[in-house]
């Protein structure tokens, strides 16, 4: 027990020691702080650079309904792809709801946005439009889009429709799919 006691003063001793500082660790300490602060405004003037900068629009790539179509599953290695609200997501990866003969196949190499808010796979189903559909298959749509398509696909473009006016000339309005989770220019 003494002996355990001994070592226990001799501990206290040297934590006693470290606490003291010298002179040149004073120095150090004083350094490391001027770092810290010229780290800091430079990082603050970096933040305002970026905020000042105007939102700068990224290239996005448009598909034409024939080079959709191009990607229907049916040639063996190319991407599958299928548009849903005009956002084109390659749907490689569930080959086996989309590719040749699989169920879904039905749906890809197009936009399906009408068929996926029906959850219907009739031909004249299997289109971009939108008209008369209830407020609960919207809701059907939007559930499956975010929840499935934008959650496990990747997108890849967009269909003219979301990214032009009728007249050709684009839309202003046309914001991109925020898809963090992946590194989308990877993917295609
Ligand atoms: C008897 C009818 C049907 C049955 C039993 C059925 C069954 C299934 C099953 C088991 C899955 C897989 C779920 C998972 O693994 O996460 C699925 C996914 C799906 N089904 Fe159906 N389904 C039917 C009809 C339809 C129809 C008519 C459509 C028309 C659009 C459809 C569209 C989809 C879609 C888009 C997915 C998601 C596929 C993906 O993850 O990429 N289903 N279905």
């Amino acid at each position: 027990a003494s002996r355990s006691a001994g070592r226990q003063t001799t501990k206290k001793k040297q934590k006693k020691k470290k606490r003291r500082k010298s002179p040149s660790q004073d120095k150090e300490a004083g350094s490391a702080h001027f770092s810290a602060l010229f780290v800091c405004l430079l990082s603050l003037t970096l933040i305002q650079e970026v905020q000042l900068k105007p939102e700068t629009k990224k290239p996005v790539r448009l598909f034409t309904e024939e080079e959709l179509q191009r990607h229907d599953g049916r040639e063996e290695g190319q991407p599958i792809l299928m548009a849903v609200k005009g956002v084109v997501f390659d749907v490689s990866k569930g080959k086996e709801f989309y590719g040749r003969g699989a169920p879904y196949n039905a749906l890809v190499g197009k936009d399906s946005t009408r068929a996926v808010a029906k959850m219907s796979l009739a031909p004249e189903d299997l289109t971009s439009d939108t008209t008369g559909l209830t407020e609960e298959q919207l809701e059907s749509l939007e559930s499956v889009f975010e929840g499935t398509y934008k959650a496990k696909y990747p997108i890849v473009g967009y269909t003219a429709s979301r990214i032009l006016n009728k007249d050709g000339s684009p839309n202003d309005d046309f914001k991109p799919e925020d898809q963090p989770h992946f590194k989308i220019r990877d993917e295609f």
